[in-house]
């Protein structure tokens, strides 16, 4: 006997369960299921993913806590505020991590209830196709269950990408899982990727007091971002004390009871070792796509591991959707939500939508980097004509007075039409203040609406819009 679903929804991290949210809210019979029990006490299955269990939410709780402690430690007494005898008691940092996600994994089932989404705790298969749909096969702590549904949404996300020879043990070699569970600040810590996981994990545990090196194959750092902003973080980070080694080949890596030890060739060639008690891998993630047996639909993945999907998220077979890590595109929380929300709307008939090209990022470092849009190197490389404009927060008064004051607002508007193309912000308040930048390209504006609209003040949006108004080089402060 096998239950019967319009949509099952299988996966239950942002993609997964914003989508089976959606297709339940419009009246779609769905269940989502999910396997993995990441930390839960009981062993059970827990909803929300990466993003909650060990990716988004609990390293920015652990982000909230060191930057806490580096003010306490480094901050107040520019305010006049004296602080001796700060200490971090290390597992209770943890513990607030830890109770963060436990409630917010449980809130997912509150939203599912209120949904009527049915949570189905176990690994799903593809069984094969059935009259009308297809039939999955799920794998429960109780046995097999069967399910049939007339269309599925595969969101099963990613998993760290390991490299060969380098064994992760989540304890003395960690990814993202071991590195959020730290028992003790690692007097030495490698990070071996100077990525978003190496540079915002890394920064927690520098902020707490460790040795941390970072080595990254790349020449250029944080390459993806724009130029002059990467140069600016490159200094920020270099001089808050992580040890930056660009262009660097790792060797062979060897893990003791003493800790590891990390054989590279630095970019110039010279051989170099780097002994440390933890060791960071973060380069990259894969597509989790094992055991899902797609062939038995007619499915395979593409030489990235990936599942491929259209436009809308339809994979080669009709009646089969895709979001979020499995498939193509940027590996982020709100990008899979997005995409769940999409599938589940044309599922139901409607014109669901999902605009690739103003999705932003956010590196939560402090201060923190986001951006939306086009880089001045992509826009080059485009041979698109366009002017650029830039303020610092230097200049904003409400910046000097929380003691904000790194960082600047960079806008590029086309030469001639002057849409807004890109934005770039280095702030600790950078993830909320790339919000109005996402809304101005949605509504595709120019730098000069921007420059028009009343910004609060003090306020650190104020900078937006001077930033804006550079661009025609028309700022007001600066
Ligand atoms: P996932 O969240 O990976 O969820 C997929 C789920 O499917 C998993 O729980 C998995 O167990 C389950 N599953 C897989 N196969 C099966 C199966 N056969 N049967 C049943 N269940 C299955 N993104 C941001 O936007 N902002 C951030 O700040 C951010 N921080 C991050 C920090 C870290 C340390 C990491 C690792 C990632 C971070 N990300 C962040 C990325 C973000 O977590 C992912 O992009 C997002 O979780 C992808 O969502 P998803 O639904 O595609 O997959
Ligand atoms: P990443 O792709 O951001 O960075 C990996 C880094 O490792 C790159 O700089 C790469 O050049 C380097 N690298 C690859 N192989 C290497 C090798 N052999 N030796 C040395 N360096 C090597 O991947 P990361 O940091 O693992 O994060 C994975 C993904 O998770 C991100 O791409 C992002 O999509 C998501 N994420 C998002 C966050 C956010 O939105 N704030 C936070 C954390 C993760």
């Amino acid at each position: 006997m096998s239950t019967q679903y319009d949509v099952v929804v299988i996966g239950a991290g942002p993609g997964g369960y914003i989508a089976a949210i959606r297709a339940g809210q419009l009246g779609m019979k769905v269940a989502c299921i999910e396997g993995h029990a990441y930390d839960d006490p009981k062993g059970e299955p827990r909803l929300g993913g990466t993003c909650l269990n060990v990716g988004c939410i609990p390293s920015k709780a652990l982000l909230a806590s060191s930057e806490e402690f580096e003010k306490i430690q480094h901050h107040a007494e520019d305010h006049g505020i004296t602080v001796t005898g700060a200490k971090m008691d290390v597992a209770k940092m943890i513990k607030r991590k830890d109770d963060i996600v436990t409630k917010m994994t449980g809130g997912i089932q509150y939203l599912f209830k209120k949904n009527k989404v049915t949570a189905i705790k176990g690994w799903a298969s593809f069984s094969g196709k059935v009259d009308g749909g297809f039939e999955l096969t799920v794998k429960t702590a109780a046995g097999e269950e069967k399910v049939t549904a007339k269309q599925v949404i595969v969101a099963t996300g990613s998993k760290a990408r390991h490299l060969p020879g380098i064994t992760v043990d989540n304890e003395t070699i960690c990814d993202n899982e071991g590195a959020l569970k730290f028992g003790a600040v690692p007097k030495k810590l490698g990070v071996i990727g100077a990525g978003v996981i190496g540079l915002e994990l890394g920064s927690v545990w520098r902020r707490l007091g460790a040795d941390v090196t970072v080595l990254e194959a790349m020449p250029n750092f944080l390459a993806a971002c724009d130029e002059g902003v990467a140069k600016e973080m490159q200094k920020i980070f270099t001089k808050q004390g992580l040890k930056m080694n660009m262009g660097v080949k790792i060797g062979e890596v060897k893990a003791s009871k003493k800790g590891v030890s990390v054989a590279y060739t630095d970019a110039d060639g010279n051989a170099q070792k780097l002994d440390c008690d933890k060791l960071i891998v973060s380069v990259g993630r894969v597509p989790n796509t094992d055991g899902l047996n797609l062939e038995a639909v007619g499915l395979k993945t593409n030489e990235r591991g990936q599942i491929d999907v259209d436009a809308h998220c339809q994979t080669l077979v009709a009646g089969i959707y895709a979001v979020g890590d499995v498939i193509r595109g940027a590996m982020l929380a709100h990008k899979a939500e997005e995409e769940g929300v999409m599938v589940a709307e044309i599922m139901a008939g409607q014109a669901g939508h999902c605009n690739y090209d103003t999705i932003p990022w956010v590196i939560y470092t402090s201060p923190e980097v986001a951006w939306v849009g086009k880089t001045e190197q992509q826009l080059k490389q485009d041979g698109r004509k366009y002017k650029a404009g830039q303020f610092p927060f230097m200049a904003n008064g409400r910046a000097l007075g929380q003691g904000d004051s790194q960082g600047f607002v960079k806008v590029l508007a086309d030469a001639t039409t002057d849409e807004v193309l890109g934005v770039h912000i280095i702030n600790s308040h950078a993830s909320d203040l790339i919000a109005e930048a996402v809304m101005a390209m949605e509504f595709k504006a120019s730098s000069e609406d921007i420059g028009r609209i009343c910004h609060a003040h003090p306020s650190l949006s104020e900078v937006v819009k001077e930033a804006a108004l550079a661009c025609d080089k028309r700022q007001l402060n600066g």
